[in-house]
């Protein structure tokens, strides 16, 4: 598969998830998710006035909340490149009667941005590591940014540290005989090494680099709900599972629910361990950096 293939796969495995992320973001955040928000705003330290980008932003909740904190005065483009994300982010947005935020269809890859248009701090959370090229991502993060401009960025950390996700992703490719994917394949455990992160970072051009590991656990009703839940939010595992056949489908549910059988409580609830990365970092201060070319920006 090309980079393009990927993009454009990606893009529209996310899009037919909207629905479903529109509907789970009227609930309150909670486990990972939650605790990955707390973590970025707090360390985003975002003042009444900032300018904020937030990138593959889904149905926007993180964008929703640092628009309450940056006030009328300041400004939030809340960006997907699912278009039918961005519809859902403007949705909630005018459903929260948010009149400083911005529902954009944003590639993160490519940031199609006014000449003119700079940032206080860019937001991402589980974003850069489905990305096809995070390297090109995390660049267009830092052109974005004014210098000295914040980066808050969350990930999820290895697979082996998140079985909530990886035991159906296991059960997919026990299934097929799939081998595990390559180091550097994208995915949602692409960026869960923390010495990747912090050289994809260092080589995009921040500075003031942390990072962090967050552990949680996510808890669910019952092991069903548990599938049913993953299986519907993550696009592409959606996209995957929802194509194959019913006994291939059956086995691997049979699968991945005996497996979850081991975090199950007395009472039927599944409480699972999830892993998160957290790292932020700052566009350094000189104002020309290498490959921050701005006429790379187009205006819209
Ligand atoms: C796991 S969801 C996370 C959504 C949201 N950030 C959250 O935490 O609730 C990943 C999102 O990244 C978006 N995405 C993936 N690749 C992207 C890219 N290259 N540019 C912009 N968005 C992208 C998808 O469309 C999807 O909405």
């Amino acid at each position: 598969m090309t980079a393009e293939d990927y993009r454009a796969a990606s893009r529209e495995s996310w899009g037919s998830a909207a629905d479903v992320w529109a509907r789970a973001a009227d609930e309150p955040d909670s486990g990972a998710s939650a605790l990955a928000a707390e973590w970025m705003l707090a360390q985003a330290a975002l003042k009444p006035g900032e300018r904020v980008l937030e990138l593959a932003a889904g149905a926007g909740r993180v964008g929703l909340q640092a628009a309450s904190i940056v006030g009328p005065e300041g400004r939030v483009v809340c960006s997907d490149f699912a278009e039918a994300m961005v519809k859902a982010i403007r949705a909630r947005s005018q459903s929260a009667g948010l009149s400083n935020l911005e529902a954009r269809v944003l590639d993160a890859e490519r940031l199609e941005l006014g000449e003119d248009e700079r940032f206080d701090a860019v937001l991402c959370r589980f974003g850069y590591m489905l990305m096809g090229d995070p390297a090109a991502a995390l660049a267009e993060s830092a052109r974005a940014l004014i210098p000295g401009g914040r980066l808050v960025l969350a990930v999820w950390g290895p697979g082996a540290d998140n079985p909530w996700l990886m035991m159906i992703l296991q059960a997919v490719m026990d299934h097929f005989g799939a081998p595990p994917p390559e180091p550097g394949t994208p995915g949602p455990f692409a960026l869960g090494v923390e010495q990747r992160l912090e050289g994809l970072l260092t080589q995009a051009g921040f500075t003031e680099i942390a990072i962090e590991r967050l552990e949680t656990e996510q808890t669910y009703d019952s092991s069903d709900g548990w599938w049913d839940e993953i299986t519907a939010i993550g696009g592409p595992l959606a996209s995957v599972l929802g194509a194959l056949p019913k006994p291939d489908f059956d086995a691997i549910r049979g699968t991945a629910l005996a497996e979850a059988a081991r975090f199950g409580r007395a009472d039927g609830a599944l409480t699972l361990p999830a892993a998160i990365i957290g790292a932020h970092g700052r566009r350094d201060y000189t104002t020309s950096r290498a490959g921050a070319s701005p006429q790379r920006f187009s205006s819209r």
